[in-house]
C-alpha cells in the first residue's frame, strides 16, 4: 500500500528516535523523506534509499529561520513540493528532570527557542508552498505531559502545552488553504533520547506503564500510524486537533 506515492514529506529531528520512525514510516508508503536535523541524519536517509525509497538529509537547526528557509528550498529544488510537515524535533530527555526553581533562563529560552520557535518556523516556511499547492498536512509532536502537568519538567511541558495551542492557531488560519493541521501526543517512549537517560530508570518507566490501560512499553513505533494517518487524505475534514497515542493513560 503507497498511500502517499508523489507526496514530499519533511521530518524534523529525524536523526534518530521517533523521528526516523516517522521518516521510515513515510517512505514506506511511498513519499520522498526530507530528514532535517541538527545532528547527522544521513543513516535515516541512506537507509530508506538502500530500500529504494527516495530521501535526503538537510542539516538544519528548527530555530534558525534562515536554515529552516533552505532546507526548505532545497526540498523543492529536489523533489519539487512539500506536502507533508512532521514538526517532530524538539529538546525533550536530554535537558534532564528538575525542580522548576532550578531551571535557568537560558535554559527555560532554549527548550522554547527548539520546542516551539522551531515549529513556528517551519511551519511559516512550508505554508507558502502548500498554500500554492491548494493542499498541505501539518502533523506536530506535543506530549501527553500536557494533560497530566508532569512535574519536574515546566519548561518541557510548558513548551508542548503551546504546541497545543499553536495547532489550533495553525489549523484556523490555513484551514480555507484546505492544509490541516493536527497534532499527535505522545505517551513516554523508549526513543533513542529516552534510552540514553539515566532520569528514566526502569522503576520510572514502569510506574508511568501501570498508568497505563494498555499495560506495556510504549516504542516509536506506536505512533507510525497515527502519524501517517494525520499525513493522508484518510484525514482530511480533521484539522486543530491533538490526538493521544499513550496506551490510554490520558483521556480527553
Ligand atoms: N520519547 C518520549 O517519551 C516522548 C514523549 C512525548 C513526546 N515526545 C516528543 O517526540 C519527539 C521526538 O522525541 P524523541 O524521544 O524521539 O527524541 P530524541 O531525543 O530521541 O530525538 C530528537 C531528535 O531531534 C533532533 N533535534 C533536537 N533539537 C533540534 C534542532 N534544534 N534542530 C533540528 N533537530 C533537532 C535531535 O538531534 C534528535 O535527532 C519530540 O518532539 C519529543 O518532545 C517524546
Amino acid at each position: 500500500m503507497t498511500r502517499l506515492a508523489n507526496k514530499t514529506a519533511i521530518v524534523t529531528g529525524a536523526a534518530q528516535g521517533i523521528g526516523a520512525a516517522f521518516a521510515h514510516g513515510l517512505a514506506r508508503e511511498g513519499a520522498n523523506v526530507v530528514v532535517a536535523d541538527w545532528n547527522d541524519g544521513s543513516e535515516t536517509a541512506n537507509s530508506i534509499i538502500r530500500a529504494n525509497g527516495a530521501a535526503m538529509y538537510v542539516k538544519t537547526d528548527v530555530s534558525s529561520a534562515k536554515d529552516v528557509r533552505a532546507m526548505v528550498a532545497a526540498t523543492l529544488e529536489k523533489f519539487g513540493s512539500v506536502d507533508i510537515l512532521v514538526n517532530n524535533a524538539a529538546l525533550f530527555a536530554k535537558i534532564g528532570t528538575k525542580k522548576f526553581t532550578e531551571i535557568s533562563s537560558e535554559e527555560f529560552d532554549q527548550v522554547m527557542a527548539v520546542n516551539v520557535r522551531g515549529p513556528f518556523e517551519c511551519a511559516k516556511a512550508v505554508s507558502e508552498q502548500m498554500i500554492k499547492q491548494g493542499y498541505g498536512k501539518i502533523v506536530n509532536i506535543a506530549s501527553s505531559t500536557v494533560f497530566k502537568g508532569v512535574p519536574n519538567l515546566l519548561h518541557y511541558v510548558s513548551s508542548k502545552g503551546a504546541i497545543v495551542a499553536m495547532t489550533r492557531c495553525l489549523a484556523r488560519e490555513l484551514g480555507e488553504h484546505n492544509i490541516t493541521v493536527n497534532a499527535i501526543a505522545p505517551g513516554l517512549t523508549m526513543s533513542d533520547g529516552v534510552l540514553g537517560q539515566p532520569d528514566y530508570s526502569p522503576e520510572y518507566v514502569t510506574q508511568n506503564m501501570n498508568g497505563r490501560a494498555l499495560k506495556r512499553k510504549q516504542i516509536p513505533a506506536d505512533l507510525v500510524g497515527a502519524m501517517l494517518f494525520l499525513s493522508s487524505p484518510d484525514s482530511d475534514f480533521m484539522t486543530g486537533q491533538t490526538m493521544a497515542v499513550d496506551g490510554g493513560n490520558v483521556m480527553h
